[in-house]
């Protein structure tokens, strides 16, 4: 259960901010009352509300059933088809808007564009539907049909958007690994999804070095051989070996296909992609997403999240997020591209060349919604204001956050530094598993307070229960949950019907669990109090403290590992974790104990990627157990946060262990 102490500091917030007059008069929801009456009549009619959302699409045929609910399995739209990929490209070419920017990419570089600006590509809604065709192409050439699954594993390249639509051009079942993984990330996504073509590049451009991607593959594939293809995209000059017959450049293979590939019609549940998340086991879970239900659902709330409007040209959006997450996925391109908007993808880190990317480009593109992380707002805090103030921000009209709760003192700097204390800011939860969505302000209509994600999106029953599925009294920490399925809902874990049963389905009876705690304010607002499983938050990203451990327990060094959580003052949530050494102790302190802690937070990185870098490592000869042998991570928590020790430690089997444990 959430520690009720935690919505402690989050009470005492009272500011309101709300929406700007002028804005709201424009908004696609206009007021708060608006906003209630459409959420009622949602939750009342849902299946009258989304089909009246899903004939805004393109269908090839209509749905017989808009749902059929047999719990814990949803399926929307029942037998109609259609195609994501149309719905982003095709529908927009047929409806005259062929010339229209779909997609604005900037390269991280600098000095690479004419002019000695950074490299910069605009691609109209017409040149996406010619790469993505001739792309699609090739994967049919190379025999990739309905239903097999693509493994995708790229930079934020433009390729990367090319890719993945054109495996929803065709139905093939896109799997993206995010470029920061590493070779047994890879190569466990590929066993998993039993997928027979990869599509790399070279290497990635960050902050001015390249990542190797094509090496960790090859290291990749030397523990599978699963894979038959890899499509390699050239990005980086970098000259990658290429093994013959398996290995193809990518450029080669496009230039040989045919122009045309019409886009297949899917039924609304067939399998569109696959991506895995952090479970509370060492297994990834392979969250499955079907066609029409996420198209519909990331459809809706990418318009009313960031109030889009097609008909404003100078509309551009830009969500700092990597394709290889769920927020990519949803608020790149699947939920943008059917909204008839730019959408801009940028290949590099915030702070190359300088702390100011972010705002240099918001400024030369001018961006009109943006959509980033609490942690990068966070890290723009300790650069410094400067960095800001050199711009001119004014096209901004909406902010939103997204991955982690935000700290009230990091909104209240968003809205006043960033918005120029005019732009609404939309905090938006929700999930891999969720597809889109759950819990945001409406930019026109939501009076918001910093720290709080507000009201259920339109169509969305969220509630705060406990464990019978009753609804708790204001204030009180309870168990988030959504009562009724949604459009954009996970349609299971891949292979591993069990595991979404359990994992979802059987901590409050009947209804969907997402593993948060959350409290209802008197106003109505929900406010996220933290994870209750053994997941992590860690900038924005799910880490299973357990797959931490796995990687610890596979260095020679280590006998046994506990990870936790501890606040950390950018990444919101740092790793802690507290090693139990093979052999003797090395002595506090010493060369060998710190050269130790070293290359165990570098095994790590190797193991499962950057993010999973424990933030601190203790060594010790003990975890604290109780006396049925279960480890107090309560106590762990309190000792990596550097609290006093408040924990009961009475059930402890060793009390010695706690000082052990400080001294790490
Ligand atoms: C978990 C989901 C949503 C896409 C990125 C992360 C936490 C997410 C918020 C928010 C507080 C949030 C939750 C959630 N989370 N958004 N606005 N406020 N917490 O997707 O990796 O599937 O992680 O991130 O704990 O369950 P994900």
């Amino acid at each position: 259960m959430p520690d009720p102490n935690a919505t402690e500091s989050m009470l005492t917030e009272t500011r309101r901010f709300a929406p700007p007059a002028d804005f709201a008069a424009r908004a696609h929801v206009k007021s708060m009352a608006q906003y209630e009456t459409l959420h009622a009549r949602s939750i009342a009619e849902p299946e009258a509300f989304w089909s009246e959302v899903a004939s805004e699409l393109h269908w090839f045929k209509p749905w017989d059933t808009v749902l059929e609910w047999n719990l814990p399995d949803a399926k929307w739209f029942v037998g109609a088809q259609t195609n994501l990929c149309y719905n982003c490209i095709d529908r927009q070419v047929d409806a005259g808007l062929g010339d229209k920017v779909a997609i604005v990419w900037e390269g991280e570089a600098v000095g690479d564009g004419p002019g000695g600006g950074p490299e910069v590509l605009k691609l109209t809604y017409h040149d996406l539907l010619g790469r993505v065709s001739r792309f699609a192409n090739v994967l049919k050439a190379r025999g990739v049909k309905k239903g097999d699954v693509v493994t995708l594993y790229m930079g934020m390249v433009p390729e990367l958007a090319v890719a993945m639509l054109a495996c929803a051009r065709i139905g093939a079942v896109h799997s993206v690994i995010f470029g920061g993984f590493s070779a047994q990330a890879i190569c466990d996504r590929v066993e998993d999804g039993k997928s027979k073509l990869l599509i790399t590049c070279d290497g990635s451009w960050r902050r001015g070095k390249v990542v190797p991607l094509k090496a960790n593959v090859d290291q990749a594939l030397t523990m599978t051989d699963r894979v038959k293809d890899v499509i390699v995209f050239n990005r980086c000059n970098a000259g990658v070996p290429m093994i013959d017959g398996r290995d193809h450049d990518w450029q080669t293979l496009v230039d040989a296909a045919p122009a045309d590939c019409p886009a297949e019609p899917m039924d609304a549940e067939d399998l569109l992609f696959i991506l895995y998340t952090s479970g509370s086991t060492g297994k990834p879970k392979g969250i499955m997403h079907t066609t029409g239900g996420y198209m519909v659902h990331t459809y809706l709330t990418a318009k009313l999240t960031f109030d889009l409007k097609a008909d404003d040209p100078d509309e551009l959006y830009w969500c700092t997020a990597d394709c290889g997450w769920i927020t990519g996925h949803s608020y790149i391109l699947y939920g943008l591209l059917p909204n008839r908007c730019a959408t801009l993808m940028f290949e590099g880190g915030p702070n190359h060349p300088a702390p100011d990317r972010f705002w240099d480009i918001i400024e030369r593109h001018k961006v009109t919604k943006f959509y980033t992380a609490p942690t990068a707002i966070r890290a723009f805090m300790k650069w410094g204001d400067e960095h800001v103030e050199k711009h001119d921000l004014s096209s901004l009209k909406v902010l939103g956050t997204v991955g982690e709760p935000i700290n009230p003192e990091a909104w209240v700097w968003y809205h006043e530094k960033i918005g120029g204390g005019r732009c609404p800011i939309v905090d938006t939860w929700w999930q891999t598993e969720t597809g889109g969505h759950m819990l945001t302000p409406l930019p026109g209509a939501t009076t918001t307070t910093p720290g709080s994600c507000c009201r259920p999106m339109l169509g969305i029953d969220m509630a705060v229960v406990n464990s019978d599925g009753q609804e708790v009294p204001n204030n009180t920490g309870g168990i988030l949950v959504c009562r009724k399925p949604w459009p954009g809902m996970l349609r299971g874990i891949y292979g591993d019907r069990g595991r979404f049963v359990e994992t979802y389905w059987s901590k409050v009876p009947g209804m969907y669990c997402p593993a948060d705690g959350a409290r209802i304010d008197p106003d109505g607002n929900f406010w996220i109090t933290g994870r209750i499983d053994d997941v992590i938050v860690v900038a924005g990203h799910n880490l299973g403290t357990m797959e931490v451990e796995s990687a610890l327990v596979s260095h020679r060094a280590v006998a046994e590992a506990a990870v936790v959580g501890f606040p950390h003052e950018v990444k919101g949530t740092g790793v802690a974790a507290f090693v139990i050494t093979q052999g003797e102790l090395p002595e506090p302190g010493s060369d060998a104990a710190e050269q130790l802690k070293k290359q165990l937070i570098a095994h790590c990185g190797q193991e499962l990627g950057p993010i999973a870098k424990p933030d601190q490592v203790r060594l010790t000869t003990a975890l604290p157990k109780t006396r049925s042998g279960k480890i107090m991570r309560r106590l762990l928590r309190d000792i990596a946060a550097g609290h006093e020790i408040t924990s009961d430690v009475s059930t402890l089997e060793d009390k010695g262990i706690v000082e052990t444990l400080q001294r790490g």
